[in-house]
């Protein structure tokens, strides 16, 4: 794609000569040319931050220098190369804890394969009974969605708060109307500190709030912890996912359970595992003992290579910094939101239609819409994902794994999901959609674009040049 450099240069000055908040954040810049190099020499515009992070190439080359000069043993042992590979990972279990500004008499690390698996193991453990409940948000991630199966297993009674459809946020009144009713025994409330779908940020303050009504709380941090700050000297939560490779990039496959010590006390691991226990007995069968702490939930060999990896990750945010991250994308978002609500066909009829906040109040750098053609239709989603990666722009489709979102965003009723799926499942997502579409009308599907600690003006400004190129372009001419 050719862009019209003097228009540009322009549009940029205007945007630093309105902005000395981005202007402060000028050493991401920097960073950009250097550590993300990458980028700008393969021309890509990356807007999928949301989806995974991007590693700097100096966390790639400090994790390598580490493996060629080291030996790391398995960590599970006494010699010098195992006690090596044992320190590594109570490294990083400590750099995950300062960096959350964990406690460690409050909270404990338990290292996952990433959020999803963090999530399965408060579901498979936290002791849902017939007395108990497992609240939750339409607005969550299917891993979180996942956890009401075990819930059903054990006979609790689960419960969805729904989204307005203007905003994709919960009513504050209806939240606390049900956080007021727990039942007798173990009551598990689970929402996302920001949605990986309209971006919305949750309100933190219904910790408390459900703490105070006797409610054990999961607070999905996946989506939040890249651009915003937990800090957990302030919030509690009580289980908190996450995966690394969504705030630093590299390594994938790895993430945490951030959790509370009391809530971790009520967790039954359904199994042991290697790893786990302190000692099990074969033919004393039916004895085991786990082992204290997260070690009981950590199963198997800790991916003990990976794990510099996650402590030389943290460094790398920690040296950019958390905060300048979030201002500088809340900034790139602002002006990204108030040029995408701005395009308007010739006939005056807007050609995007966003799901979510339509500015930055109380929302982040995660952005859900259609384009639409001048008679109010929406593209085809693929097709513009499609014609992004021929200008080398990087953008989401689909759903993102939130069907609650989802569904209210295109307004798909419970009667439409019986309609489509009336005469069979489908078998793969395609043909879920194309059922949905048949029988609806509507179409189950979003792009997204959302931005990140390389993010710059450039990107932003290239999306928008991409969008514009639609003007008066009827959606069957495509
Ligand atoms: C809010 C949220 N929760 C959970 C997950 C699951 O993360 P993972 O696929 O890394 O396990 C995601 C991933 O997109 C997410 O955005």
């Amino acid at each position: 794609m050719t862009v019209d450099t003097s228009r540009y240069d322009a549009a940029l000055d205007a945007f630093l000569s309105d902005s000395s908040a981005y202007r402060a954040t000028a050493a991401i810049d920097e960073l950009r040319a250097t550590d993300y190099s990458r980028l700008d020499r393969a021309g890509l515009v990356y807007m999928d931050y949301t989806g995974a992070g991007l590693y700097a190439e100096s966390q790639v080359r400090r994790h390598q220098q580490m493996l060629l000069e080291g030996v790391f043993g398995n960590p599970h042992s006494k010699s010098p190369t195992s006690l090596t590979s044992a320190a590594n990972v109570e490294a990083a279990r400590l750099a995950v804890r300062t960096f959350f500004r964990a406690s460690p008499e409050e909270y404990e690390v338990i290292f996952t394969a990433g959020a999803s698996a963090a999530l399965k193991l408060v579901g498979e453990s936290y002791p849902f009974g017939p007395d108990s409940r497992y609240l939750l948000t339409y607005d969550n991630h299917n891993s979180v969605n996942g956890i009401r199966e075990f819930a059903r297993a054990a006979g609790a009674r689960v419960t969805y708060l729904p989204v307005d459809a203007a905003e994709l946020r919960m009513d504050p009144d209806m939240v606390r109307a049900e956080l007021a009713k727990p039942l007798a025994d173990n009551n598990l409330f689970a929402y996302p500190a920001q949605s990986n779908f309209s971006g919305v940020l949750h309100p933190l303050e219904w910790i408390d709030e459900a703490h105070e009504q006797g409610w054990d709380v999961v607070l999905d941090a996946a989506a939040f912890t890249p651009t915003n700050r937990l800090d957990l000297s302030v919030v509690k939560p009580d289980f908190v996912p996450l995966s690394f490779y969504k705030m630093f990039g590299y390594p994938t496959g790895m993430g945490a359970l951030v959790v509370r010590r009391t809530a971790l006390s009520k967790l039954v691991r359904p199994w042991f595992a290697g790893g786990t226990i302190t000692l099990a007995s074969v033919q004393g069968e039916g004895w085991h003992h786990l082992a204290p702490g997260a070690t009981g939930f950590e199963d198997g060999t800790a991916d003990f290579l990976g794990m510099p990896a996650v402590s030389i990750g943290i460094a790398h945010l920690e040296s950019v910094g958390v905060d300048v991250i979030h201002q500088r994308v809340s900034v790139l978002a602002g002006w990204l939101l108030d040029h995408m609500n701005a395009l308007v066909h010739s006939n005056g009829a807007p050609m995007v239609r966003i799901f979510g906040p339509r500015d930055m109040t109380a929302r982040a750098a995660t952005i859900a819409f259609h384009l639409l053609d001048p008679t109010g239709e929406a593209y085809d989603v693929h097709q513009m994902e499609a014609l992004a990666g021929k200008q080398s722009i990087s953008l989401r489709t689909g759903c993102f794994c939130n069907p609650g979102d989802g569904e209210v965003a295109y307004r798909i009723t419970a009667a439409d999901m019986a309609a489509a799926f009336a005469e069979r499942p489908a078998a793969t997502f395609q043909e879920c959609q194309d059922l949905v579409r048949t029988a609806t009308g509507k179409m189950p599907n979003t792009i997204r674009v959302s931005l990140g600690l390389a993010s710059n003006f450039a990107d932003v400004y290239r999306f928008i040049e991409f969008a514009e190129g639609f003007r008066d372009v009827v959606r069957g001419v495509l």
